[in-house]
């Protein structure tokens, strides 16, 4: 069962992923797709998808002789051990349909689970149609309001991995920077073109009667649910965004107050700069929301110049707390969603849940937490509307796999045994780690980190370790740092 992970990205840490990439020049099949879905989690379906026969047999891999990075990448290997170790492993046929994506936000069907986040990557005709066409089921529209937005220059700054990827990335934008007639005209011509996809309004007003009045011209227009922006950090004007988001008693009245402008259903969508959501989650179901959507971006201050001393991104010398996002926050997003997930009023309340997710087990994680949808942004603004392919064939697959005959299925199936306090933990057995000779290469990692981060059992004997169980406490630390996955935990338990 999953995940068998044959190959994964930092086996390819040198591909960039490139637009019309150059490795395409292979006469039998697309490189490039297979590259991007090892890249997605997705190396079954990628497996599948290859053409019959040992596709790279006999070929003098124009693929590799092709890619832009002089340093290259093992596009040959790669796609052999993909043909030859993963697809035998593959557990069942690619299913021929999407049905078991199918799935709806308060009633209103999805084709799956999948929409843009309210963002700059939803904020034309042109780009929400692009994504359609591509295969999101719909878009949370840049929020609307009737600001007279300016934006700053530069306006993002990231945290970047090793090979250049933004794992965590900082905004200061703020909303849409169209008038509302403009942006009225989008959705209906939206609608008008992509009848079936979902347009969920994200909307900002400043008083009561602005956000009832916001809620009923999305309406009118053709918007199939109303989100409220009560989370946007980086508003220029105080008392907007997430400082609505942090007072309950605010998130109650402006919830009501566009719920009496819409018969449509309404999503507040709350902000994570707080100790706990429910207070606020609380607050807006008694509003009258219909569902959460969370989270929005996490304050953060990065990339303080040491020269200047100014964190990024800088505007003429000065910078601001701002928006994070991106695969980083995921883990906080999670905690939220579960928090919503576990919490009593939520009970038929719909959660659509986003913050960090690339990948369809990214997806799947906030699923089983109880996101009933998914939005994105900070992955697409990295990899482009793209990712939809590997975002939909990866969870279709995964759920055949499972014999799992509908998403909606497995909403909120991981919270059982989710618990906000470590109290409920048991405490008297210890789970050793178990050593795999043929994968360690001696590199010590575990030794340094067991000495220096935890409780000095491993020691090497002619470079291999080797554990002191009357020393272990199991707490995996030398799993973690493991460089060639060579540790895993053992079945052997002892009772303290
Ligand atoms: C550049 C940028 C602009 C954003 N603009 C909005 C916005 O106008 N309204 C809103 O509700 N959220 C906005 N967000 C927040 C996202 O919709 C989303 O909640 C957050 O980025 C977490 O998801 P992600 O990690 O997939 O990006 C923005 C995020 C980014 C990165």
């Amino acid at each position: 069962m999953l995940p068998k992970n044959i190959i994964k990205r930092k086996d390819m840490l040198n591909c960039m992923l490139c637009k019309d990439a150059p490795c395409k020049v292979c006469p039998k099949f697309d490189p490039s797709m297979a590259l991007r879905s090892i890249w997605f989690n997705n190396e079954d379906v990628a497996s599948l998808r290859l053409p019959e026969g040992t596709p790279c047999m006999g070929c003098d891999a124009p693929c590799e002789k092709s890619c832009l990075r002089s340093e290259g990448l093992p596009i040959k290997a790669l796609m052999t051990k993909l043909y030859e170790e993963v697809r035998p492993m593959a557990e069942t046929d690619i299913p021929s349909d999407e049905d078991r994506l199918k799935c709806d936000l308060c009633g209103i069907p999805l084709e799956n689970p999948f929409l843009l986040s309210s963002s700059v990557v939803a904020s034309t005709y042109d780009m929400c149609a692009r994504a359609f066409e591509a295969g999101w089921a719909g878009a949370c529209f840049k929020t609307i309001c009737n600001l007279d937005i300016h934006e700053a220059s530069p306006r993002f700054s990231a945290i970047k991995g090793d090979n250049g990827t933004l794992q965590g990335f900082k905004n200061i934008e703020q909303l849409s920077d169209h008038s509302l007639a403009e942006n009225m005209g989008i959705f209906r011509k939206l609608k008008q073109n992509y009848p079936s996809k979902f347009i969920l309004a994200s909307i900002m007003g400043q008083n009561e009667k602005e956000w009832g009045d916001l809620a009923r011209i999305c309406e009118e227009n053709g918007a199939d649910a109303i989100e409220l922006n009560f989370s946007c950090p980086n508003m220029q004007e105080d008392g907007l965004g997430s400082d609505i988001g942090q007072v309950p008693e605010l998130v109650e009245r402006f919830t009501r107050a566009a719920k009496s402008g819409t018969k449509l259903p309404v999503l507040a969508k709350l902000t994570p700069n707080v100790a706990a959501m429910s207070p606020s989650a609380e607050a807006a179901i008694r509003g009258g929301a219909d569902g959460i959507a969370a989270i929005n971006t996490i304050k953060s201050i990065v990339d303080i110049s040491p020269f200047t001393f100014v964190s990024a991104p800088a505007v003429k010398g000065k910078s601001a707390v701002g928006g994070y996002s991106g695969n980083a926050v995921k883990p906080i997003a999670l905690r939220f969603i579960s928090e919503l997930g576990l919490h009593p009023d939520m009970k038929g309340k719909h959660i659509s849940g986003m913050g960090g997710i690339e990948t369809w087990r990214d997806g799947l994680e906030f699923i089983l937490m109880g996101s009933g949808s998914l939005q994105v942004t900070t992955a697409v603004m990295q990899y482009g509307y793209r990712i939809i392919d590997d975002l939909k064939s990866g969870l279709n697959y995964y759920l055949a796999q499972m014999g799992i005959k509908s998403v909606k299925d497995i909403v909120g199936a991981g919270l059982d045994s989710v618990s906000d306090t470590t109290d409920v933990l048991e405490r008297d057995t210890i789970l050793f780690p178990k050593f795999d000779n043929d994968k360690c290469i001696g590199c010590g990692r575990c030794i340094i980190s067991c000495n220096d981060g935890g409780h000095q059992a491993i020691r090497f004997e002619n470079r291999i370790p080797k554990l002191d169980g009357s020393k272990c406490v199991g707490c995996h630390l030398c799993l973690l740092v493991c460089p060639q996955d060579a540790i895993s935990p053992s079945r052997k338990r002892i009772s303290r």
